[in-house]
């Protein structure tokens, strides 16, 4: 039988800012899921990434299922309810909706869900981010299944060395292309490497087209159409034979990379891998974080989590991470550590950019006026 694994998750209020989920609202949404249990649910596991709520569920319903995203959505709500009793920072931002629609897509939460037949060991690995946006996995999912410099077993193992499969979306133009690596894979790099429009979407393994890898990949700030934080991304991916195994899956972050999110939403800086006790931003609300939530799915249970990236072995990752977030720090307001324009749109920015609007003379005109005004004052000849 097939078992889904559906990770919904959703900012819906911060202590204090937007550092952290508290415990409190964790409950909340575990109680919603645990009175679901047997019925619509066979296990779930409830933990944040900085201010986002990460629900991680197992059940027979497939993807997109009305009752599941119901659940999740009640969940979200529950967790809202408190936030605003307590008076957190941004009580549901991220529920862009009154209502539930059939769907939490479109509605503001994020959505990573697959569907197999679970193997007779079936390892998986669930990340969780914050202060960043999907297209940070473009990089970590390309080291995990196109670079055999990360993954071995592209190398190694038969039933990879056929490739992977890539769905990637083009986020402004709401469309989606295969890409088959390694074949393809400058071609693959010549859209992914541009993390303004293009999101790895989900991995196939090419041998038999069974799912590997998904990302939530909601765009937070379009649905709601001006700045409500950014749309902190999930992913799932499925680890050892004939996927990378779960070492060559995390090798993907040892090395951080830089990404959008950060202070507002409108910073490049690393992303830093950490154990689920560190995931709280606060410098600067970050640097990005990501966690690494490692369970093997016996029957659809959720046995685990191994919170993997607590391993001492990420340690140099974690620091170097924080030399590059010094080093993004210090150019302040200035680019690159500053977005381009372009990728500021759903933030405040644009707001002050039109106050200034009128300020602007023509080139010409303004250097004339100026001349003029000086010989007036004599002090040109
Ligand atoms: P173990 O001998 O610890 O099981 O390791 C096997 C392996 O393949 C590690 O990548
Ligand atoms: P979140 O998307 O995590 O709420 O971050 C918003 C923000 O503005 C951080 O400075
Ligand atoms: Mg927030
Ligand atoms: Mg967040
Ligand atoms: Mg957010």
């Amino acid at each position: 039988e097939k078992v889904t694994l559906s990770v919904i998750k959703a900012d819906v209020g911060g202590l204090c800012g937007h550092t952290l989920a508290p415990e409190e609202l964790l409950d909340a949404a575990e109680y919603v899921l645990e009175n679901a249990l047997d019925e619509t649910l066979i296990d779930y596991y409830v933990t944040n990434c900085g201010d986002d709520i990460d629900m991680i569920m197992t059940h027979n319903k497939g993807t997109d299922n009305e009752e599941v995203h119901k659940l999740a959505w009640d969940a979200l709500e529950a967790a809202t309810e408190v936030a605003k009793e307590l008076k957190l920072y941004g009580a549901g931002q991220d529920l862009l909706s009154t209502s539930f629609s059939g769907n939490v897509k479109g509605l503001g939460p994020g959505c990573a869900e697959m569907e197999f037949v679970e193997r007779p060991s079936e390892p998986v690995v669930v990340f969780c981010c914050d202060k960043t946006d999907p297209a940070a996995f473009n990089l970590p999912f390309y080291r995990m299944f196109s670079d055999p410099f990360s993954t071995a077993g592209l190398v190694y193992d038969p039933s990879m060395t056929t490739g992977f499969r890539y769905e990637v979306l083009d986020v402004m133009e709401h469309k989606r292309v295969f890409m088959d690596s390694p074949e393809e894979t400058y071609s693959l790099l010549a859209l992914i490497g541009n993390t303004e429009k293009y999101a790895v979407k989900r991995v196939y393994r090419r041998k038999d087209n069974e799912i590997a890898a998904v990302c939530s990949s909601e765009k937070l700030n379009m649905i709601a159409g001006e700045y409500v934080g950014k749309d902190d991304p999930v992913a799932i991916v499925r680890a050892q034979s004939g996927f990378p195994a779960v070492g060559e899956v995390l090798e993907g972050f040892a090395n951080p990379h830089l990404v959008a999110g950060w202070m507002r939403g409108c910073h490049f800086g690393p992303i830093m891998p950490v154990a689920e006790e560190d995931a709280m931003p606060a410098r600067f609300d970050g640097p990005a974080r990501v966690m690494a939530l490692g369970f093997q799915l016996s029957h659809g249970r959720l046995v685990g989590p191994n919170d993997l990236f607590a391993d001492k072995s990420f340690d140099k990752a974690r620091e170097k991470a924080l030399d590059m977030a010094e080093m993004m720090r210090s150019m302040g307001p200035f680019m690159p550590h500053r977005l381009p324009e372009s990728m500021m749109e759903y933030t405040s920015v644009p707001k002050v950019l039109a106050q200034l609007k009128d300020r602007f003379l023509e080139m010409d005109e303004g250097c004339e006026c100026k001349l003029d005004e000086i010989r007036e004052r004599g002090d040109m000849e």
